[in-house]
């Protein structure tokens, strides 16, 4: 049997000082449907997530709740797990830093970027005193141009001004090396946009990084017991440990990753200083740093002071897991900002969901059960190729789509498709040739519907699979799932005669209170 091709995609390792927010579920559900895309198109996919899980925020908020910071992490890690259950995400490992294997390729990490040396010739570590600003918040040092007003934008808050004795990472001398990887094409930066602002920001001169803290709660420096990990030269590496760096059989299997996902916010840490520690430990760099956009609630950014945080728990509750996945990826453009409102939530649930595939699916089912007594009718004129030659364009579209990424242009191109076949009923009326009893046309109508649906259900499989699920078992062709996405976008698989089952709904409308 022919090999079949790796493919490696990562989400941030999640902070755990609270539980899974949608921003987080967004992410994690975006990486779900790449990952659940590239398995159909036959590749062996490991898919990674997990949590962050040392530093000071974690232990304050430990410290907070009366709970050892281990409590504390093992309590919120659970939820995040529990959520990604929830929402049906397929990752196929979930890695923690507190893990002992994590801590283990950490170890090895630091002790490899001790002994290595620049391109430059100078040592990759070197210890020095920092003195500046922290922001807990962020788990990041600031300057004072990132302050305003003295405080830090993000979080509202005045970082703490620190000045202690740490080791430093010589970031500075890897700007143009990292530069020029980037320029010839070496790692790839999406979008476009993001990729000229790593330029930039690289163009401003990369300062050497402070790499250690003085705190207890971390991943002690195996060259300084007195010193931990600054949190994110601990958190980086999770991408290469989870793959049990350096010796372990998935580490030579699929690294380099292809994809790195997470949002804008933390694009910089792993454009600069991860392509640098991984330059320095001589690993082969990620192919795909991927960044989307942040989204706002109401038009604010979504914070526990204003009040307007959405749970990933109360979209699952309200609209269920296919519905939520479907929800947060069509609302934004993927890799621009947007704004989400409850209202809009709901508008989107009932017209794209409710109405437009929901009534579709269960008019033409309960078509099939009045006029062909719940079988695929057969394909007799084979003359109205109207849906077949839309469905062409649709897969050529989805597929462009998919495989640039643009997922919220995919799943649309899928719904005209979808509103196609509903006006092709209002087109034909079945029921008026029902009535004149011309069952040849009918049953080319109801056939090419069936076979639509059927469609639809695979280009839908990664974004909600209980639906498309749903769908092929309404179809009675559970054996299709096994096939690949080539052979399934071939027109006509579906075999006259099929017994099919009674409909269902899908997505039951929501009432306005
Ligand atoms: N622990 C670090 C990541 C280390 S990766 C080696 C961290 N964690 S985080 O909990 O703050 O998560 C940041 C990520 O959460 C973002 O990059 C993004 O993936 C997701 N999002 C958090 N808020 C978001 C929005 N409001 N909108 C979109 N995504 C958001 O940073």
């Amino acid at each position: 049997m022919k090999k079949s091709e790796n493919f490696y995609l990562t989400t941030p390792i999640y902070y755990v000082n609270g539980k899974p927010h949608i921003g987080h579920a967004y992410t994690t559900i975006i990486g779900d449907i790449i990952a659940r895309y590239n398995r159909l198109l036959g590749k062996d996919v490991f898919y990674l997530t997990g949590t962050d899980e040392h530093g000071q925020k974690v232990a304050q908020s430990a410290e907070k709740e009366g709970l050892t910071p281990q409590k504390f992490t093992d309590i919120n890690s659970d939820k995040f797990k529990v959520i990604w259950d929830e929402l049906q995400i397929s990752n196929n490992d979930f890695i923690r830093t507190t893990d002992k294997r994590h801590h283990k390729a950490v170890l090895e990490v630091f002790k490899k970027l001790k002994e290595a040396k620049t391109l430059l010739g100078n040592d990759v570590i070197y210890k020095g005193t920092y003195e500046g600003y922290y922001c807990v918040g962020c788990e990041s040092y600031k300057t004072e141009t990132d302050l305003v007003d003295g405080k830090c934008p993000d979080h509202q808050t005045a970082p703490e001004k620190i000045k202690e004795e740490n080791w430093f990472f010589r970031l500075s001398d890897y700007g143009e090396l990292i530069k020029e990887k980037i320029i010839n094409g070496d790692v790839t930066i999406w979008p476009e946009s993001r990729r000229n602002e790593v330029l930039g920001l690289i163009e401003t001169g990369l300062k050497d990084v402070a790499m250690s803290r003085n705190i207890d709660w971390g991943v002690k420096l195996p060259f300084d017991e007195n010193q931990v990990a600054w949190v994110w030269f601990d958190a980086l590496p999770n991408y290469i440990s989870a793959l049990d760096y350096p010796d372990g059989k998935n580490f030579k299997k699929y690294w380099p990753a292809d994809i790195h996902l997470m949002a804008k916010d933390i694009l910089k840490f792993h454009t600069v200083i991860w392509l640098g520690m991984l330059d320095a430990l001589k690993i082969d760099w990620p192919k795909t740093i991927m960044a989307h956009g942040f989204f706002t609630v109401d038009g604010q950014k979504m914070s526990k002071t204003i009040g307007n945080v959405i749970a990933p728990e109360d979209l699952l509750k309200k609209y269920g897991s296919d519905a939520t996945r479907f929800l947060l990826l069509s609302l934004i453009p993927f890799g621009q900002d947007g704004d989400i409102s409850c209202e809009k939530l709901d508008e989107r649930y009932n017209s794209e969901l409710a109405n437009d595939l929901g009534n579709l699916v269960s008019r033409v089912f309960n078509m099939a059960d009045k006029y062909f007594t719940r079988h695929v009718p057969k394909y007799l004129l084979d003359k109205d190729r109207f849906l077949e030659q839309d469905l062409k364009s649709t897969w050529k579209q989805y597929k462009f789509y998919m495989n640039s990424y643009e997922l919220n242009k995919a799943i649309g191109i899928v719904w005209d498709h979808v509103r196609q076949c509903n006006a092709y009923i209002e087109k034909q009326k079945p029921w008026e040739l029902f009535g004149a009893g011309d069952q040849d046309n009918l049953a080319d109508v109801i056939y090419n519907l069936l076979e639509s649906i059927r469609h639809i259900a695979f280009m839908i499989r990664p974004f909600m699979p209980e639906t498309s699920d749903k769908i092929i078992n309404l179809l009675n062709i559970t054996k299709e799932k096994k096939r690949s996405l080539k052979e399934i976008s071939d027109w006509g698989r579906l075999i006259p005669g099929t017994k099919i089952k009674k409909p269902e709904i899908l997505f039951p409308r929501l009432i306005k209170k």
